[in-house]
């Protein structure tokens, strides 16, 4: 990554500073990886030959896709130190100019970035989350994302680049490796998700056609979907005002620094997003208070709504059988739900589940949230795609990540997902239901082996 690549470059750069190497004694592969050394025995390299400046000028300039960047980068500090501190006030000088070229254009990049991804909106079991393909001119993922945390925070999504990724889970933003375009699947197929999507991100109240023009160069219309719907978008302005003032927007409100009864006793009294009008009660967590493994699943089902306990239906007996064959007793662990009412649409004579919307599931994470700051468990399980985007905020496949541990979360020591029961007894086969059933409880013994380590 661009940061990692430069913050390596900064500890190379110093030690060989240190020991007075000339540049030309120096070779930096393209990616300088970090070598052996002993940061304590060395000075801080913002010594006063090293202006501020330069760090803002080099931040950009790492970031160009410019295979001598780092070579350049160690001369213009070398210099700093050897030659001129003042060298940076040069601007005719040609390795001033060219990183203030380099810088120039990444910045430029950066801004493109910003005008031009378009998040195409995908529904994950009722989660909503938001994905965009870019292709950056320079490395700039890095840099260039968190702006969209900024503008885009109470939203999860995804920003892919073919050579890195970025992900906001609305706490954390974090990078991975980059996606080459022709993998990205969702390219074509949600273009009117994605129109819809720039519809309800579009802020009349900013509406400025003329920027707008300008701004977008018709150039860049082609490649994007809503161009088309921006005419309709402008004659609707007003209503969409009036709609944009009326929007509900939900959220449990949980009461702070009170014991595991009392949050339940309000998550009980909760209406803050619509579920609550159909269901019979609010199915609140349950289990042991000082567990060091939370199991977290979807929301109550039609017996969990009716008895108030979760897992405690066809779901709950595959749970059961997976927490027996994991040799895990469900008095030492913790149980709760992504949701706390149940989400159906009622037939003639049963009650069909129904996914929570993504916001539905947004507003009940604050009692999820307090669950775990009550509990605190060790590790945290989450069983399907639901509970799984609750926790890790971006969307992800059961297939590909049970299994995993992953260890970057505020939430736990160790996160895991495994399947949800009910993916389980809907399998297309007998063997695919066995083989599933077998993971859950594999999944189940690693999570809980993850609590002892
Ligand atoms: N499915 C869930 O995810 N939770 C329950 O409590 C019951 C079924
Ligand atoms: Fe409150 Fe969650 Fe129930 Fe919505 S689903 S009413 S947020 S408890």
């Amino acid at each position: 990554m661009t940061d990692t690549h430069f913050e390596n470059w900064r500890i190379e750069a110093r030690q060989l500073l240190q020991k007075g190497i000339a540049p030309s004694d120096t070779y930096w592969e393209n990616n300088p990886t970090f070598l052996e050394s002993d940061e304590s025995n060395l000075k801080p390299l913002l010594s006063p030959q090293v202006p501020p400046e330069f760090f803002e000028l080099a931040q950009f300039v790492a970031c160009a896709r410019d295979e001598n960047r780092w070579s350049l980068l160690y001369r213009i500090i070398y210099r700093l130190n050897h030659e001129n501190k003042n060298l940076l006030k040069v601007s005719v000088d040609p390795d001033v100019h060219r990183a203030n070229e380099l810088a120039k254009s990444v910045r430029r990049d950066i801004h493109k970035m910003h005008a031009f991804v378009r998040f195409k909106k995908i529904d994950i079991e009722g989660v909503e989350t938001y994905i965009a393909w870019h292709k950056a001119e320079h490395l700039i993922v890095e840099l260039g994302t968190p702006f969209f945390m900024r503008r885009f925070g109470d939203k999860p999504w995804s920003i892919f680049t073919p050579d890195a990724s970025a992900h906001w889970d609305l706490k954390t933003l974090t990078f991975a490796e980059g996606i080459p375009q022709h993998e990205f699947q969702h390219r074509d197929q949600f273009d009117e998700v994605w129109k819809t999507y720039y519809k309800s991100i579009f802020n009349p109240a900013r509406l400025k056609i003329k920027m707008m023009k300008a701004e977008m160069s018709p150039k860049y219309w082609s490649s994007m979907p809503e161009a088309e719907i921006i005419h309709d978008l402008i004659r609707n302005t007003p209503l969409r005002l009036q709609n944009m003032a009326n929007a509900p927007k939900f959220k449990a409100e949980v009461p702070e620094n009170v014991s595991w009864q009392d949050l339940k006793k309000a998550a009980l009294k909760c209406k803050a997003c619509p579920l609550a009008a159909h269901a019979t009660q609010t199915v609140f967590g349950e289990g042991n208070l000082e567990a060091e493994l939370m199991i977290i699943g979807e929301q109550p089902g039609d017996e969990e709504d009716l008895n108030g306990q979760v897992f405690v239906g066809p779901a709950g007996k595959i749970l059961a059988d997976a927490l027996q064959k994991a040799n895990v007793s469900r008095e030492s662990i913790y149980i709760t739900n992504a949701v706390k009412h149940f989400k159906f649409t009622q037939t003639d004579n049963r009650r069909v589940h129904q996914k929570a919307k993504g916001s539905e599931m947004q507003a009940c994470k604050p009692w999820l949230e307090a669950e775990i700051a009550r509990v605190k468990p060790k590790v945290i399980i989450a069983l399907g795609t639901t509970a799984a985007t609750a926790i890790y905020g971006r969307l992800l496949k059961i297939k590909d990540e049970r299994g995993k541990a992953y260890v970057d979360s505020r939430l736990a020591k160790s996160l895991f997902v495994s399947w949800h029961p009910a993916a389980i007894l809907r399998a297309s086969s007998i063997e695919e239901q066995i083989s599933r059933q077998n993971e859950l409880a594999i999944d189940i013994a690693q999570a809980m082996n993850a609590t002892k380590v």
